[in-house]
């Protein structure tokens, strides 16, 4: 069952992980290069110019001595391996195209940010005519007159590969209907307002914090939302099966939102509940927490943090935990790791008091592995300016697909985790400022890249275009509540009552969504997925080495 598959599936750990890999993209490129074959000669000539390069510039960002040492000893397969990588990480990562300029304007004086009116009902009003009889605010006049907006981050660029799978056939109402099998509810949206269908509970608040989050994002752009009509699943695992829909005669695959997919899937990734808060284990609002996480990684200076891999999460939600924890300091071997199994039942009697996150950023290193699938608590370990070592993840979700190993986190083999931490922690030890360094490339992606702003407009762009995709009109399903912040909030009691009032948008957002860059190129998407692999293979050459030197000594 659903209800019971998520509970096990969980993402619950707050101290767990989320992830990204890149072969969805390979493949995609490789069709879309198939497509344009006219171009693959530019191509061609494109990656002999970058290798050339390649050749003569090392790759001064991860270490000059590291990759001088390893020509030196490499042989030429070695080298094989070795100068691709080199070359790709010195190759630009593909930034979107800058927003044209738009010709100065004359500040004019802000007006009054319009207050938007909440109030719960008095007495005995009847909650479910409090949605209709709730104006809404009035919509926001059209860009033109707004301030011109930047450029989103890059990783909104992977909205068009989610939503690629329909570009050509556009979404019937029959290809949504298929996707209800699974879904926990069916959202629909006309003229600014949100209509709900319920399938089946959702694990915990997971549907509730989702729709809070739609219905705030509802507020801060008014009149902006175009109508549509989806089916979400708010389960851990994607089911939407890539190769289901492979063959010439398969229909297209039917579009499904939630919260993470992988290479093999074709889910349509959401930001995930937490961000408006998840009361059950005591993790408020994003804001809140994103600041909150801000100072506490101030507290410790990186170079006074122990020098170690810090690890605590439920180890039971999947068996590569369970291994992990093989890693753990013992009186035989000291893998550079302190592991600590959560005590779920205790934590949540004691109100997650234990799992203060703004106060773990005291390792110079942390772990994050995924539990069954993503984990919410990625953005949270990549928060601390701590080293990430980031076990292969499995899954992706809407904001990792931007990370970039050794750029922003320190690859980990998950079929060889305690050598792998071992070697980790011993490089960043002896390269305290590039591992430093790493770690605070991850947070400043964490504090700026993904503030509450840009969750909002990911699912303003993903939305916006997702509705453009629709074949049809969406209407009022018979059987829908409309909902709308007073009737989620207002009967809502202790922290749920609590993290809707401080994740509630108060007024419209005075300027417009940052501007959507366009879709990755086949070549850029190869290039992205080269550079990532060639990182991962690069950091397992250089462990693979540490290794058979360490064995050539005797164990201390
Ligand atoms: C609220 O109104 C609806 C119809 O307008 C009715 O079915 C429902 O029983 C009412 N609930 C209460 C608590 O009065
Ligand atoms: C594809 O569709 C055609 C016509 O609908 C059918 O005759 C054929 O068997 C199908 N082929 C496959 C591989 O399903
Ligand atoms: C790992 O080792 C530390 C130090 O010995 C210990 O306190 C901790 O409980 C161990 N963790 C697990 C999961 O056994």
């Amino acid at each position: 069952m659903q209800r019971d598959q998520s509970k096990l599936g969980l993402g619950i750990n707050p101290v767990v992980s989320a992830g990204a890999t890149i072969f969805r993209q390979l493949k995609k490129s490789r069709k879309s290069s198939l497509a344009g074959s006219s171009t693959g000669g530019a191509v061609l000539l494109f990656f002999l110019i970058v290798l050339l390069l390649g050749a003569f510039i090392s790759a001064r960002w991860i270490n000059d001595s590291d990759i001088r040492s390893i020509t030196a000893t490499a042989t030429e397969t070695q080298i094989l391996i070795v100068t691709p990588t080199t070359t790709l990480q010195q190759a630009p990562p593909p930034q979107p195209l800058p927003p044209k300029p738009k010709p100065k304007q004359k500040p004019k004086p802000k007006p009054k940010p319009l207050i938007i009116p909440f109030s719960c009902p008095t007495g005995n009003q009847n909650l479910t005519d409090i949605c209709p009889s709730t104006p809404l605010p009035p919509p926001l006049s059209d860009d033109a007159s707004l301030p011109p907006s930047p450029s989103c981050p890059g990783y909104f660029r992977w909205i068009h590969e989610d939503l690629r799978p329909w570009k050509s056939t556009g979404i019937t109402q029959e290809m949504v209907e298929r996707a209800r099998r699974t879904a926990n509810f069916r959202l629909v949206i006309l003229d600014g307002r949100a209509y709900v269908e319920y399938y089946r509970p959702s694990f915990q608040t997971r549907d509730v914090f989702t729709l809070w989050g739609i219905l705030q994002l509802l507020r801060r752009y008014p009149g902006r939302i175009p109508d549509l009509e989806l089916m979400f699943d708010t389960v851990d695992w994607p089911v939407i099966l890539a190769r289901d829909y492979r063959c010439r005669n398969a229909s297209a695959p039917p579009p499904l939102f939630r919260y993470c997919a992988n290479d093999l899937t074709l889910d349509i990734v959401f930001p995930d509940w937490s961000f408006w808060g998840w009361p059950e284990i005591n993790i408020k609002p994003w804001e809140a927490l994103q600041r909150e996480l801000k100072e506490g990684n101030e507290r410790v200076r990186w170079m006074d943090r122990e020098p170690y891999a810090y690890w605590k999460g439920n180890p039971v939600v999947a068996p590569t935990r369970q291994d992990l924890l093989k890693c753990n300091v013992s009186e035989a071997y000291d893998w550079n790791a302190r592991l600590y199994a959560q005590d779920w039942f205790k934590e949540t009697t004691g109100g997650f008091k234990e799992s203060d996150l703004a106060s773990q950023c005291i390792h110079r290193y942390k772990i994050y592995i995924e539990g069954t699938t993503w984990s919410v608590s990625e953005k949270y370990i990549l928060a601390c300016d701590s080293l990430t070592l980031l076990v292969n993840p499995r899954f992706y979700d809407f904001f990792t697909r931007g990370l970039m190993p050794v750029q922003h986190y320190w690859p980990v083999q998950s079929d060889n985790k305690c050598r792998s931490i071992k070697f980790a922690v011993d490089w960043g030890n002896s390269h305290k400022q590039k591992a430093h360094a790493i770690g605070k490339e991850a947070s400043s992606f964490i504090q700026e890249k993904l503030k509450m702003e840009y969750v909002y407009d990911y699912m303003f762009h993903l939305l916006s275009e997702y509705a453009k995709l629709l074949r049809y009109k969406p209407t009022r399903p018979p059987n829908a509540v409309e909902l709308c912040s007073e009737y989620m909030a207002c009967p809502a009691e202790g922290l749920e009552k609590k993290f809707m009032m401080d994740s509630m948008v108060k007024s419209p957002h005075d300027s417009a969504p940052c501007t959507l860059p366009p879709p990755f190129s086949p070549v850029e998407l190869k290039i992205s997925a080269r550079r990532k692999t060639n990182a991962i293979k690069q950091v397992e050459f250089w462990e693979q080495r540490a290794w058979e030197s360490q064995k050539s000594r005797p164990m201390q």
